[in-house]
């Protein structure tokens, strides 16, 4: 499969057949200007939680691609009554087999509301089998034990996890998470976005590599092969 880097925690999985997009945050994302949405193919939109820099590209893209929203129930209801009718609405424990692959929602630790101030339901993150791949994405979260669970029960070829600090965990918490969940190989999100978030890459990447582990930093717009 293929991943594609859009920005803060918007990557596309490419199957052979399907493209899922996860947390579309672009046109607000100075670091994502040359992203081009019409470019960005989507069968399946999952989103974690509801905050602006997660949620804000959902209805431009759904203007542009006829896609079906993965969430939780909360966020799912809330963009049915924006006019995207095509959800799939899901909640912490559950999963569900689409035709893309099986997809688990799990528990975050952090908040979620939407921009007008409703509710965003509780925040999660995917487990996802796809192509015989196990992936996490994990969304916005603190370290957490549960993650232990993820490791036990699922242990994932690879994972998105969020470095960037202040608003979720850093890399140093990342790389605890990464043996948690028993993953060698993470994909860091949500870092140099905003100032609060700015990260010393080299710093971070060196860490991982000192415990065995990669740390792969993308580079917005480029695709890469799993
Ligand atoms: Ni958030
Ligand atoms: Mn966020």
């Amino acid at each position: 499969m293929e991943i594609t880097y859009y920005g803060h925690s918007c990557f596309q999985i490419q199957t052979n057949e399907k493209s899922i997009v996860f947390d579309p945050f672009i046109q607000a994302n100075a670091l994502a200007s040359e992203v081009n949405l019409a470019e960005i193919a989507c069968n399946y939109m999952l989103i974690s939680h509801a905050h602006e820099d997660h949620i804000a590209d959902v209805e431009p893209l759904s203007k542009l691609h006829d896609f079906t929203l993965v969430s939780n129930y909360e966020i799912v209801s809330w963009f049915a009554k924006k006019g995207i009718e095509k959800g799939h609405p899901m909640n912490h424990g559950g999963h569900w087999n689409f035709d893309f692959g099986k997809v688990k929602y799990v528990n975050a630790v952090h908040s979620s509301s939407f921009p007008d101030g409703s509710y965003g339901g509780n925040p999660g993150g995917f487990l996802l089998e796809i192509e015989g791949k196990h992936i996490y994405y994990a969304g916005d979260t603190a370290l957490h034990q549960d993650m232990k669970l993820i490791g036990s029960s699922f242990a994932p070829d690879f994972a998105f996890l969020p470095i960037g600090d202040n608003f979720t965990m850093g890399y140093e918490d990342a790389l605890i998470a990464a043996d948690f969940i028993q993953c060698e190989h993470i994909i860091g999100m949500h870092y140099d976005t905003f100032p609060y978030i700015e990260i010393k890459k080299e710093t971070a990447v060196n860490a991982f590599a000192n415990k065995g582990k990669e740390l792969i930093l993308m580079e917005i717009g480029k695709t890469t092969t799993f």
